[in-house]
């Protein structure tokens, strides 16, 4: 049996194990798992090393325009390359309906926006601005036909946000079809209020908009999107969940076995709303939605991925640059509200989340596994990937444990003109990354092709437990009963 590639030698890390071993790679795929592989066309010295399922970054805002119209800095080139050079092997950015477009006209626009660019496998999540009739009875189902399993939704933002019954509309379609619906969860009517109240107080400075997105805002949408799911009996996600308040809302739906999906991001581990209140206009560095909390909360927030609450850690890279083309696009003193919300991460997520996670003894190794790829594969039906299993894509980081290195910005390999974890010390960084058994980056050198990332067809949404419906809610069961007593 010949190979490709042998990677011989490193500490294969899977959730539930670590072993030291070999791997035979052949046409992109794994072939063989053993003590030792001899031969190969080419062996990959892996001693010393952790050999790890690549990175999947579920959650990036790439060649996307925001709420607001304005266009990310970073394009599929740009995006997968700062990815890889994370950790990632793969990705699944969003591609966003604005309304009076067709899905399939968003689709065919992300496509060309991918296709020739992306240095690393991808999928979409289909952002829903605008649920007319003919998508959800036609054109969401041709996407799911496609392999695009994951629908997300906006409770906020004023040309996003859906309303319960859009959001319904949508959790129904899903559920036919074993779509998972993504939510970003904060309370859009709390957040106007409070924006009219700074306002009228001259309140605009950075640090505000943290003011203005109060917990509160958060947890009452996420109980709302726990409740509109159960009612509908769907599965959810909800996306960079910021608060405690809003980690328990997700843990007691597990608990109580509803398919309730979570994730939380470097950002809310790592910085705090103190990082708003930095001279002159440096706080705008650090708006994004949710806003950055407490350090109160980032204990919280680990305990929450370190008990299962979180089936990952994604970055929400949402580049805008620190500049006119970017947070200042309505000005260079812009109030808060007139600033794009979000930063860059998709190069750091996978070293922060092993530094701070790992070396730092908050999280096992295969936690770390668990929350960069492994349950993304399996939440989001990417079939082949976030495994080290023969027959898997050998989609692989080989990551150097001990390496101590400070992020700059110049290291992202992005579009953006910063990072916000600019001076972070972290031990653990990836030094070789393959994607179906290609090296798309070996010792600090990109080695990829633009283009060659191809898209891949999730699988439906399945895992369990499986959608209990509410009986006494769902009007299939009942209708025309008497439900009152
Ligand atoms: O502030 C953020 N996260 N910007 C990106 C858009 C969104 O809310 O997902
Ligand atoms: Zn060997
Ligand atoms: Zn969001
Ligand atoms: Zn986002």
């Amino acid at each position: 049996m010949e190979f490709d590639t042998v990677i011989h030698g490193g500490t294969i890390v899977t959730p539930q194990e670590s072993w030291v071993g070999d791997i035979g790679i052949r046409a992109g795929r794994i072939a063989a798992l053993a003590e030792r592989i001899p031969g190969g066309d080419r062996r990959i010295d892996a001693s010393g090393r952790l050999v790890l399922p690549g990175g999947i970054e579920a959650h990036a805002h790439i060649a996307q325009e925001s709420s607001a119209g304005l266009m990310t800095a970073d394009d599929y080139y740009s995006g997968s390359v700062s990815a890889a050079f994370g950790g990632n092997s793969s990705f699944i950015p969003f591609a966003a309906q604005q309304r009076g477009q067709s899905v399939d006209d968003v689709i065919a626009t992300y496509d060309g926006r991918a296709a020739p660019n992306s240095v690393l496998d991808y999928s979409y999540h289909l952002i829903i601005s605008d649920p007319r009739p003919e998508v959800l009875s036609d054109e969401l189902p041709r996407a799911f036909a496609r392999g695009i399993t994951s629908f997300k939704v906006f409770m906020t933002y004023d040309l996003m946000n859906l309303g319960d019954r859009g959001m319904l509309d949508i959790l129904a379609v899903a559920r036919q079809h074993g779509a998972l619906t993504m939510v970003h969860a904060e309370n859009n009517d709390m957040i106007k209020w409070m924006n009219a109240r700074l306002a009228a107080a001259g309140l605009t400075a950075p640090k505000y908009h943290a003011i203005s997105r109060p917990a509160i805002a958060e947890a009452e949408a996420i109980n709302r999107a726990i409740a509109l799911a159960r009612l509908v009996g769907a599965g959810l996600f909800i996306v960079h969940v910021s608060t405690p308040e809003g980690a328990e809302l997700v843990a007691r739906a597990r608990a109580e076995g509803l398919p309730v999906h979570a994730e939380t991001c470097p950002q809310y581990l790592a910085l705090t709303r103190a990082d708003l209140d930095r001279p002159g206009m440096e706080g705008a560095k650090y708006i994004c939605s949710p806003p950055l909390r407490d350090e109160a909360t980032q204990g919280a927030l680990w305990r929450h991925a370190r008990t299962g609450t979180f089936d990952s850690v994604s970055s929400d890279h949402a580049p805008y640059r620190f500049d006119e083309t970017g947070k200042f696009a309505k000005g260079a003193d812009a109030p808060y509200p007139a600033i794009a919300n979000g930063m860059p991460g998709i190069a750091a997520r996978l070293p922060y989340l092993f530094s701070e996670g790992v070396v730092a003894g908050r999280i096992t190794l295969g936690q770390f596994v668990a929350l960069s790829s492994a349950n993304a594969a399996r939440v989001f039906g990417m079939d082949r990937k976030g495994a080290i299993l023969p027959g898997w894509d050998a989609d692989i980081a080989i990551w150097d444990p001990e390496e101590t290195r400070t992020v700059t910005a110049a290291d992202q390999h992005d579009a953006m003109d910063y990072t916000p974890f600019e001076g972070m010390r972290l031990t653990g960084w990836p030094v070789h990354v393959l994607n179906r058994g290609e090296t798309i980056v070996e010792g600090g050198a990109l080695k990829a092709a633009r283009g060659r990332g191809r898209f891949v067809a999730r699988q439906p949404y399945r895992i369990g437990p499986q959608a209990p419906t509410v009986p006494e809610l769902d009007p299939a069961q009942n209708f025309g009963a008497d439900i009152w007593p």
